[in-house]
């Protein structure tokens, strides 16, 4: 598997740290307010749970799971695939996503769950990728900007492989080319 990769862009070290760090500020900003953190399936998974055992206040989670990636690519269209099995009326809502790309995705998940009354609304994303966004995001809470580049690792994947790499690299070229 870690022959796949042409570099590591972030170690295990710096996400722990960035997660610390984040944990940090969300258990300030979210003192008292018990807020549901709603975790974007499959990507997620590993930011998520590192990030609410950083968190020292109640907290509720709940996942729900989008499709928009074909391979490599955004195909553009967002599907519910999983919602959530909460209801997100009147709550403090944080989302986790573990990649802002276009902004496609988490723009459409806000559009869906405003909807729903949320008492407010707030994004946490692991990664955003420079000069890649299509639809403007406000993005509360972020790791680490990365430049251009297809990365796989802790939960993100290529072909639902490499999300067990403890850091975040770049796939080789080869691999999907
Ligand atoms: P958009 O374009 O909607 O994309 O902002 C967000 C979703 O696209 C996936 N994505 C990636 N997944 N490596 C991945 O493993 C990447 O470099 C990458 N770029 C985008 C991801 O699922 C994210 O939720």
């Amino acid at each position: 598997m870690k022959e796949d990769i042409k570099e590591i862009l972030i170690t295990e070290e710096e996400l722990k740290e960035k997660v610390q760090e984040l944990g940090k500020i969300l258990t300030k900003d979210y003192k008292d307010k018990n807020p549901l953190v709603i975790c974007v399936l499959r990507g997620a998974v590993m930011f998520l749970s590192d990030l609410l055992r950083e968190i020292d206040t109640f907290v509720d989670m709940d996942f729900m799971a989008v499709s928009s990636y074909e391979g490599t690519n955004s195909s553009g269209v967002v599907n519910i695939v999983k919602d959530l099995t909460t209801n997100i009326e009147g709550r403090d809502v944080l989302i986790v996503e573990d990649i802002l790309d276009t902004g496609r995705t988490l723009d459409y998940l806000m559009r869906i769950l405003n909807q729903r009354h949320p008492k407010s609304m707030k994004i946490c994303s692991l990664l955003i990728k420079k000069g890649r966004e299509e639809i403007k995001v406000p993005v509360d809470y972020y790791g680490f900007y990365i430049p251009n580049e297809f990365v796989v690792g802790y939960g993100l994947d290529y072909d639902d492989k490499y999300r067990n790499l403890k850091y975040i690299g770049i796939l080789k070229e080869e691999v999907y080319s």
